[in-house]
């Protein structure tokens, strides 16, 4: 299939915060272990953001990174679009904050929220935007800490998530685009399975929480292994392509067990796939562009390689994206 994309990734950059939670921590925490941990999620250690470090603070450092990395210029970019399910505020958006903390002059900025899948999300709107024509140049980030929504009272939950973000910009070139098919879905009725209040109250009808995270891991886990594999099968068709002609597979790094389940039942194998799991925990918006990174600088990752990006988590809502590296 022809791509119609006409936006190519230009440069990508990363930050997690510096305080790290290992498993041992989280063992005078709550009653866990460091075995059943690694057992279960193949989870060591995780990023937590100092207290009064934000998540517009993560994305900012992201983009310093990337522009560190690349050289590229991001004052001329006429877009920022920021997924992030844990903005500091309602408004103004995390996409604001960064636009008048990074000095972008004149810029559209926007967040958008589709929890796990949410930096797949960002990049095939970028790339609608771009290859319609409305804009050329676009700051795509996908920032969390979920650490400031993570109940550590609660061990089924407090194991797994931890904090960070990435970015990548996208620029308008119709020579060599970077997107070739995408899918999207939503299984609304699992919203139960993942959420955190608002402005209302818990989803069983009970009485209003702190505003943390709720979830019920087990049917998570099962809905995943149970539809991510078509998922991916339906995104190669509709790129025409077969997982052999895919380098690489890099799934939201939501559990490392949760991968390998998905992989057995899906087209690619563990050698194949990219993950930021292991010493970021989940990090939901930010676990993609996170593994995509430790893979450019461990050289795995090339320029010409294709990747099968797919994320998926609350809503519940899935994206995927099959994209050749340019970088
Ligand atoms: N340490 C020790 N024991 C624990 C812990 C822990 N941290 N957490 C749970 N347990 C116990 C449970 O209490 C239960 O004990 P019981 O049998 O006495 O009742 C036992 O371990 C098994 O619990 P399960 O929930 O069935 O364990 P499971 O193997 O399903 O693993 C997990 C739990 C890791 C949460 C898994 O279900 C999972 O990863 N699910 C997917 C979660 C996910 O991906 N979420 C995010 C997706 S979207 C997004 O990223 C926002």
């Amino acid at each position: 299939m022809m791509s119609q994309s006409k936006s190519r990734i230009t440069a990508i950059g990363t930050y997690v915060p510096e305080r790290i939670l290992t498993n041992a921590d989280l063992e005078k925490m709550v009653e866990t272990s460091d075995e059943w941990i690694v057992q279960r999620t193949g989870m060591r250690e995780r990023r937590i953001a100092a207290p009064h470090e934000y998540v517009s603070d993560l994305a900012i450092k992201a983009v310093e990174d990337m522009v560190d990395r690349y050289g590229v210029t991001v004052q001329d970019a006429d877009m920022i679009l920021v997924a992030t399910s844990t903005p500091e505020y309602s408004f103004p958006s995390t996409a604001s904050r960064v636009q008048s903390k990074l000095g972008i002059v004149s810029t559209g900025a926007l967040d958008l929220n589709a929890a796990c899948a949410g930096f797949v999300y960002a990049l095939q709107m970028a790339d609608g935007l771009i290859s319609g024509g409305a804009y050329r140049k676009i700051l795509v980030i996908g920032a969390e800490t979920l650490s400031k929504i993570t109940d550590y009272t609660d061990r089924t939950t407090c194991v797994l998530f931890g904090d960070g973000a990435g970015a990548v910009l996208l620029e308008k070139d119709e020579n060599s685009p970077s997107v070739i098919a995408s899918v999207s879905g939503t299984f609304g009725e699992g919203g139960i399975h993942l959420y955190k209040t608002a402005l209302s109250e818990q989803m069983d009808g009970t009485e209003l929480k702190s505003g943390c995270l709720v979830q019920n891991g087990r049917e998570i886990y099962k809905w995943a292994i149970r539809n991510i594999p078509d998922g991916v099968r339906t995104l190669l068709s509709k790129g025409d392509m077969t997982a052999d002609e895919v380098d690489w597979f890099v799934p939201h790094s939501a559990n490392l067990r949760m991968i390998e389940a998905i992989n057995e039942r899906g087209p690619f194998t563990m050698d194949r796939t990219l993950t930021s799991v292991e010493y970021r925990g989940n990090t939901s918006a930010a676990s993609i562009p996170l593994a995509l990174q430790l893979a450019v600088d461990e050289g795995q990752l090339k320029a010409g390689d294709h990747a099968l990006l797919y994320g998926f988590g609350g809503g519940m809502t899935y994206a995927g994206s099959i994209i050749k590296w340019t970088i």
